[in-house]
């Protein structure tokens, strides 16, 4: 069957070839555009109402026509007309992904970074949304920011998290009280040393966000200890790429077991982005499972490991301060790593409740605040 088409249109096998704007060209597959029709989204509920699972048969132009602005194309099987602007058209033809304000370069810190942390005064960021994206992008860029004036209660923290998404449960529940209990299940609620770690690794996906709200500390000792993992894996990609390599593609197992959980969970040390940057890192000694790994293979894989974990203590990257009540630390879980120095229960007293939300509603949130989206 002949195809109407319009002057500067070639009909291939599978698509289209349009001229488009500024003088060049673009394919344009026939599901694709068939899929992508403007009257395939609901403007009230945003989503796809159109399905091309529907189609029995690979999508075929009736007639094509071309005016200054747009490409209109009349479907045979259906005899649905679709109309597509050529600047929209334009956005797709380098299969280049759809820029997303929430992809913000990260930049690595080191351990002079504490006078310069974002910080953000609570009460203003309950009343501005502006404060809100400047905290987002300390997030997404630093990987961690301070809250300052915090109300000393409960529903402060469950507030703040609500700015940027939901407070994300784990298997300890929604949110935990780092202080020293009687029968204590987890370092974290002794007095003693906790070592450098991330949370909750054997969790198969480790909650992206975490607070902690610091209602007290009044203590001897009990200095927090914050690296980004980041700045140290990208040196270990400079001096050691065999390391690196190393770290960055085995999976280790972690687990976390007492009498009612036994959690389990294989992770990478260091994470990489889609674009093979180290987007974080993955450690905890209390957490690390015994290596099931071929013990050939500890021999390379081993001395990678404690090369990083040694470096993770140097003081080129460890930043360690005193919490204050009233602060809330938030950071990324995935990124950031940290740790306590020893304290003495006696001395005083020393809370922070903490809990965690989630990396992709964060990013959610951001984008919402700042893009008017495709819709309005
Ligand atoms: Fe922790």
């Amino acid at each position: 069957m002949s195809v109407a088409l319009a002057p500067g249109v070639t009909m291939k096998d599978h698509g289209l070839e349009v001229p488009l704007p500024g003088g060049k060209s673009g394919y344009f597959n026939f599901y694709w555009l068939r899929d992508n029709c403007p009257t395939s989204f609901d403007r009230q509920t945003r989503e796809r109402t159109f399905d091309i699972f529907h189609h029995v048969r690979e999508p075929r132009p009736a007639s094509v026509s071309l005016s200054s602005d747009a490409l209109e194309i009349t479907w045979m099987e259906d005899g649905h007309t679709s109309r597509y602007s050529l600047e929209w058209l334009s956005q797709y033809s380098g299969g280049r992904r759809r820029p997303d304000p929430a992809d913000l370069l990260r930049r690595a810190w080191y351990s002079d970074h504490y006078p310069q942390i974002a910080r953000f005064a609570q009460p203003k960021l309950m009343e501005d949304s502006r404060a809100v994206v400047a905290w987002i992008e300390a997030m997404l860029v630093e990987g961690i920011a301070i809250l300052t004036d915090m109300p000393d209660s409960d529903e402060a923290l469950t507030e703040t998290v609500r700015l940027i998404g939901h407070v994300r449960p784990t298997f300890f529940g929604e949110y935990f009280d780092v202080k020293t209990h009687i029968n204590p299940t987890n370092l974290g609620y002794t007095a003693k040393a906790l070592e450098l770690h991330t949370d909750t690794p054997a969790e198969e996906m480790a909650p992206g966000v975490q607070f902690l709200h610091c209602r007290a500390n009044s203590v001897e000792g009990g200095m927090s200890l914050f690296l980004d993992g980041v700045a140290v894996a990208n040196d270990l990609r400079k001096e050691c790429p065999e390391d690196f390599t190393l770290l960055s593609e085995t999976l280790i197992p972690y687990y976390c077991e007492h009498d009612s959980y036994d959690m389990r969970s294989r992770q990478r040390v260091i994470e990489l982005d889609e674009r093979g940057e180290v987007s974080g890192v993955t450690i905890s000694q209390h957490m690390a499972d015994i290596f099931d790994l071929p013990q050939a293979f500890l021999d390379r894989y081993y001395p990678a490991f404690c090369r990083f974990g040694r470096m993770l203590q140097s003081d080129k990257y460890l930043m360690r301060f005193r919490m204050n009540a009233g602060e809330c630390i938030v950071f990324d879980n995935h990124r950031i790593v940290h740790g306590r120095s020893a304290y003495s229960a006696t001395s005083g007293e020393r809370y922070l409740r903490g809990c965690y939300a989630d990396r992709g509603e964060m990013r959610s949130a951001y984008r919402a605040l700042t893009t008017e989206g495709r819709f309005k």
